[in-house]
């Protein structure tokens, strides 16, 4: 296995988390390489459940190491969490983890202004500061790992920041933030996390040129990226496979494999358009029987059926070699099952992802619709031994999206896993 890239290729939680830890088992490094705290990446290893949200779904593989890579933004004081939960879970996270010192920080200003923008500009944003965050990276006046190494250089410019930030929060009655309690904790975390804090570019370079096997972690997904997705309905960073070479500092062509996961149906949160959405019985039956809830925020999925288009749209972007589908045991009981191949727009039928979000929420799906296989698959561990209904869906899907199946998952756990 050579280097390889997992993306979401629809709208996020399309099961990332348990695709990367299965892959893991063929992999040395684990690096994530955008979003922030803002992802939940679940894994379930026997009658464990772990929620990642900011440390590589790797993590739970003895021996391998996981890397925040450049392109996150880090709240500090999350991931001191997240690494104090694990440990006292029996995880081991010391000499298995490391932080870019190219990473970008979330102060507690990003998430301020995150709700600020919330209440003039509903985004549905998980509120943990990743906009504004990766505004100030852009805009050249964030912080970085790195930063918290120089503790004086950190204090003078977080002065002037907190400073900025209270103007807005006063224009809009919000309570003024402490510049003493942020430099006191940011600092002290800067002291926890110091051991972690390394220039991984080099590190990760020389660990591939010797052959090591990488597996680069994508959040979100394709359709909630910043300059594909539904615009302005989406994150922050490039959630595609471009995004993982800026992320982690990984040259393109050292890119061996693109794996795009995807559920056998369709899920958002948050705000935006969703042409397949079911808002009647069906979409609450799917919601229930995939427990579709988000792993961060907890707020109900919206859940509809799949979007070949969409799926398409991904497979091209992120030339996507193989596709792990997911949840395809949600799907077990339905006698009718429906697929989306095309949008009609305006009376017009039209097979791409318009970029305009007002055309896309006027848009259609025409739909194909399959009949169930209405047997259980979640003790099914080989292709071939899946109802043949149930193979015609997933040709069917894989054909209509442009890519080979490479994976099919039939339930939460690490072996509810068929590999092709
Ligand atoms: P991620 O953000 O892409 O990692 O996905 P999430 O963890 O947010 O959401 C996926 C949810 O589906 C989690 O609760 C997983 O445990 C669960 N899951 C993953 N694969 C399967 C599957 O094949 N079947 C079922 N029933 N659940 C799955
Ligand atoms: P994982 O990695 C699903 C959505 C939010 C909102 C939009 C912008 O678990 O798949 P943000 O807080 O990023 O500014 O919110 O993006 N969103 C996600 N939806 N899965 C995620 O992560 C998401 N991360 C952000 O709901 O619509
Ligand atoms: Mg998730």
């Amino acid at each position: 296995m050579a280097t390889t890239i997992l993306v979401g290729a629809q709208w996020g939680d399309e099961g990332k988390g348990k695709i990367i830890d299965v892959l893991t088992e063929q992999a040395d490094v684990v690096v994530r390489y955008q979003g922030g705290n803002n992802a939940g990446h679940t894994v379930e290893v026997g009658a464990e459940k772990y929620v990642l949200h900011l440390i590589p779904s790797g993590i739970l593989y003895p021996g391998k190491l996981n890397v925040i890579g450049n392109g996150v933004v880090v709240d500090p004081l999350a991931l001191l969490e997240e690494i104090d939960h694990l440990k006292s879970r029996g995880i081991a996270v010391d000499g298995n983890l490391l932080v870019s010192n190219r990473a970008h920080m979330v102060l507690p200003y990003h998430k301020v202004l995150d709700a600020i923008r919330e209440q003039s500009n509903k985004i549905g944003t998980t509120k943990r500061g990743i906009g504004p965050a990766y505004s100030d990276k852009v805009g050249r006046t964030g912080f970085r790992m790195v930063d918290l190494l120089s503790p004086e250089k950190f204090s003078a410019k977080l002065r002037l920041k907190v400073r900025e930030t209270n103007e807005i929060a006063r224009a809009f009655d919000q309570k003024p933030l402490s510049f003493a309690k942020i430099n006191a904790d940011y600092l002290a975390a800067g002291k926890k996390l110091r051991r972690y804090i390394v220039d991984t570019i080099k590190l990760l370079n020389r660990l591939e040129r010797d052959g090591r096997q990488l597996l680069l972690e994508g959040a979100q997904g394709t359709l909630l990226d910043i300059d594909f997705g539904t615009y302005p309905f989406v994150t922050s960073s490039n959630t595609t496979s471009g995004g993982a070479c800026t992320g982690a500092g990984i040259p393109p062509h050292r890119i061996g494999r693109v794996v795009g996961v995807m559920k056998a149906y369709t899920t958002r949160v948050g705000e935006g358009p969703f042409p397949t959405e079911l808002l009647d019985d069906q979409g609450a039956q799917i919601r229930e029987t995939g427990k579709e809830f988000g792993a961060t925020t907890g707020r109900p999925r919206r859940c509809g059926w799949f979007d070949a288009i969409a799926t398409r749209y991904s497979v091209t972007l992120n030339g996507i070699d193989e596709l792990a589908v997911t949840k395809m045991d949600v799907l077990d009981e339905l006698p009718k099952i429906k697929v989306c191949v095309a949008y009609k727009l305006d009376g017009k039928l039209i097979d791409t992802v318009p970029a305009d979000v007002d055309d896309l929420s006027r848009c259609k799906p025409v739909y194909q619709e399959f009949d169930g296989w209405q047997t259980s698959t979640k003790l099914i561990r080989e292709f071939e031994d899946l109802p043949k209904r149930a193979r015609l869906y997933l040709n069917k899907i894989a054909q209509l999206s442009g890519a080979k199946i490479g994976i099919v998952s039939v339930g939460p756990r690490r072996e509810e896993t068929i590999f092709l």
